[in-house]
């Protein structure tokens, strides 16, 4: 029979989406259902759910759920069913009825509190066992937690396994513990300080109740985007003051590398670009693209400058301070810079200087627009991902996938995905530097562009085989396979 799987998250694409999580919550399931395993996903039926779908939903069950000091709360599912994944949408109009997905911690914490209990508690009235509950990041931090503590003596306790994905470990879910408890219902054991229970010199000493921790101690096994991240968060620099706890907890840890939905994301048949293009004539394509691309941001129209891009969240993680230290030398008269993303108004700020410093070769759209960020894959040469930290990054290999070479900084997923070129061998699919430092990303971009501008056939070369390698989730989807056959025994 097949393995059922119910994945647990916060956003899904194409129906709610801020970053990497909502792509691997929309295409893994799918891998997963085309090699026969039983996927569904749950998320939390946010009011902002485009129309469409929620048109197309199924209502499945509702019933009251306590939730500690917060009283009684209804709870609605609704299903929908697409590509032979069922999706869940578990609703209180109290919570997420919200414009947004995600409102500022306070309230977020309380509100997946909800989503975590309600989730279990909804299973049986669904009629669906799953054999393993997947969990992704903090917001399903507590799945874990309430079925082994409140839901302990239920038939769903006593025959699922639980997994935990850790997307992103800067983002935990912390708050005090009286306000965790008092709202989840939790009992005390579960907030000892190997537990959810969270008190260090990070936090000043305060008595916290910490929601991914919970998960990670509680779940059967823990896995993370790729395996240079898995190594990296067991270290102080980047365990986001987790490190002690991931190392104890080593053992039922893996990192699987993510994997790209080759469905959305193929020049092929991408409706959002001027020109679709394969790997046979990428060349052609990639320039009638960038011209498209050019004439739409305002730059100047000219296929032989070379037109680096950047589609991301603007937050601390993204390294962006170093791409602002560099952006003025960067610039010169044969290159182009094409910046996406929404996020800090510092860093929006910064990227709106510099379009006005450099009108015509400075492009910076303040925006999140999935149409865009396909036009900048498709026309861009090259895409910078210089982060400070990724756990894998989706940027780099959609841009693989589009011929656009990624240059990274040699951290976690982006270590692991892009093998850097090396000019002796002809070998490699991009560029990379080591330390997180303004000078080696300058340099790192200088040996692009004299590649770029003088060495093209290597270039060109070097395009077809990024568009080349695999990073649909064929083979990730296997690897997490082989881990819920050993979790179901
Ligand atoms: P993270 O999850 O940390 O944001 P990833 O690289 O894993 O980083 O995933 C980012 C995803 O979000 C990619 O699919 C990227 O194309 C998309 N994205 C980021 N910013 C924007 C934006 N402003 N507009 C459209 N898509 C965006
Ligand atoms: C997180 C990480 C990113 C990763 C994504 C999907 O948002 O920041 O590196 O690719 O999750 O796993």
């Amino acid at each position: 029979m097949a393995t059922k799987v119910l994945f647990v998250g916060s956003e899904c694409y194409p129906f709610i989406k801020t970053g990497g999580l909502a792509d691997v919550m929309g295409a893994l399931p799918k891998a997963l259902v085309a090699d026969g395993v039983d996927a569904r996903v749950i998320i939390p039926k946010y009011g902002c759910l485009p129309q469409e779908y929620k048109d197309r939903m199924r209502h499945v069950c509702d019933f009251w759920m306590d939730l500690g000091c917060t009283g009684d709360h209804f709870v609605g599912v609704e299903s929908f069913e697409m590509g032979g994944v069922t999706y869940y949408f578990l609703d209180d109009e109290d919570y997420f009825s919200w414009g947004s997905p995600y409102t500022e911690m306070y309230n977020d914490i309380e509100r997946f509190i909800f989503f975590d209990k309600a989730v279990l508690a909804a299973l049986p009235v669904i009629g669906w066992r799953p054999d393993v509950i997947h969990c992704h990041d903090w917001q399903a931090g507590l799945v874990p937690v309430y079925l082994r503590s409140l839901f302990y003596d239920t038939d769903l306790s006593r025959h699922a396994k639980c997994a935990i994905t850790i997307h992103n470990l800067r983002f935990q879910g912390v708050c005090e513990r009286s306000r965790m408890q008092a709202v989840s219902g939790l009992p005390d054991e579960c907030f000892a300080l190997d537990k959810c229970g969270y008190s260090s010199a990070a936090n000043g000493y305060r008595p916290d109740g910490n929601m991914l921790k919970g998960g990670i101690v509680y779940a059967d096994r823990v896995t993370t985007v790729s395996d240079t991240y898995a190594y990296e968060i067991q270290t102080p620099e980047y365990g986001e003051d987790l490190d002690g706890i991931m190392r104890y907890h080593a053992s039922k840890m893996v990192g699987i590398v993510n994997g790209i939905d080759y469905e959305v994301n193929d020049p092929a048949t991408d409706k959002k670009i001027a020109q679709n293009y394969s790997v046979d004539d990428v060349i052609e394509g990639k320039r009638a693209n960038k011209l498209a691309l050019q004439r739409t941001l305002g730059l100047e129209e000219d296929p032989d400058k070379m037109v680096i891009g950047l589609v991301s969240r603007l937050t601390n993680q993204k390294g962006l301070d170093l791409v602002g230290a560099v952006v003025d030398r960067m610039i010169d008269g044969n290159t182009q810079f094409a910046l996406l993303g929404t996020g800090d108004a510092e860093f929006e700020g910064m990227f709106r200087n510099a379009e006005w410093s450099h009108r015509g070769a400075v492009c910076s759209s303040i925006m999140y627009d999935s149409a865009r960020s396909s036009q900048i894959y498709a026309g861009a040469d090259v895409m910078l991902v210089p982060s400070r930290f990724e756990p894998c990054g989706l940027t780099q290999l959609i841009a693989m996938r589009y011929g656009a070479l990624p240059i990274v900084r040699e951290t976690g997923g982006l270590r692991d995905t892009v093998e850097p070129y090396n000019e002796y061998e002809e070998t490699g699919v991009g560029f990379s530097f080591s330390a997180y430092d303004a000078g080696q990303l300058l340099n790192c971009i200088n040996y692009a562009k004299t590649v770029y501008f003088t060495r093209r056939h290597s270039w060109d070369a070097m395009v077809r085989r990024a568009m080349g390698r695999d990073f649909s989730w064929n083979v990730s989807a296997k690897k997490y396979e082989d881990l819920y056959r050993q979790m179901v025994g």
